[in-house]
């Protein structure tokens, strides 16, 4: 059996867990010379057509980048408003993505943030558990350097108190320990906004994800640009490190050497 990081759709098929990096709203704002946080809101906005492309798409997973470890080094005041943004959209689109069911979970170190917020957080979590359409991940204050040294620690923690041994640990084990734990890993990474980078995002769960980029600014998303990512994904060979006549071999059903 594959460990469980290792993604599991097949080319032609629909990614199951999309993860996206939704870079360009400060670019999008200058360019209409507004400050940056209006380019957070329209950003917001590009936040729920994505979410109805992936429901409208049958896609199980999604993984949002909306804030990292570092974003809170930005400047005080647009850290301020996109702290608004995300109180209100907790405030606002939690009642719906309840009812379309989505199950919303927050990854990161929710210590960071203001005790209203993150009461918001654990509600919309509470709320939603029982979802099961969509599986949205918000990762906010997140770090995947972050989130591999917390279970490189938590495994330390367990061996020392002698509830493991270390030769228990293997991917499978580590992964469990890991922000996403129990859902595949990420079939197909995006980046909006033209860098190609991973920019210290699922970094232990993009080892065998399609990486595919886009000029397109987040807040001018479309859903024309989504489907010409799941088209490119649905071209692609995933070997997983096999070569490409294991792969149609597996795919036609024959055994592979
Ligand atoms: C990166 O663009 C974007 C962010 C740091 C914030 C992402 C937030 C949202 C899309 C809005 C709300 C999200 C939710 C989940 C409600 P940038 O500011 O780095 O853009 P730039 O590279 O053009 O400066």
């Amino acid at each position: 059996m594959p460990p469980a990081a290792t993604p599991t759709a097949t080319p032609g098929k629909v990614p199951r867990h999309l993860a996206v990096i939704m870079d360009g709203n400060g670019r999008w704002a200058q360019q209409r010379h507004r400050p940056r946080a209006i380019g957070h809101r329209a950003g917001a906005r590009a936040v729920n057509l994505c979410i109805d492309f992936c429901l409208d798409k049958g896609i199980e997973a999604l993984t949002l980048f909306a804030f990292s470890s570092e974003n809170w080094g930005r400047p005080a005041d647009e850290v301020g408003a996109l702290m608004k943004l995300f109180m209100n959209a907790l405030e606002r689109e939690v009642d719906e993505l309840h009812r379309r069911g989505v199950r919303i979970r927050f990854i990161g170190e929710r210590g960071r943030f203001a005790d209203a917020i993150r009461a918001r957080m654990d509600e919309a979590e509470a709320r939603t558990a029982g979802n099961g359409r969509l599986a949205l991940n918000i990762a906010a204050s997140y770090g995947g350097r972050q989130d591999i040294a917390a279970a490189a620690r938590g495994l330390a923690e367990d061996v020392a108190a002698g509830r493991l041994q270390p030769g228990d640990i293997d991917e499978a084990l580590f992964d469990s320990r890991t922000a996403l734990a129990g859902l595949p890993a990420p079939d197909l990474f995006i980046r909006t906004g033209g860098d190609h980078r991973i920019s210290n995002f699922l970094l232990w769960q993009l080892a065998y994800t399609e990486l595919w980029f886009t000029e397109t600014l987040w807040p001018a998303l479309d859903a024309a640009t989504l489907q010409r990512a799941l088209d490119d994904f649905a071209s692609r060979e995933r070997r997983f490190g096999l070569t490409g006549a294991q792969v149609s071999g597996a795919q036609n059903g024959m055994t592979s050497a």
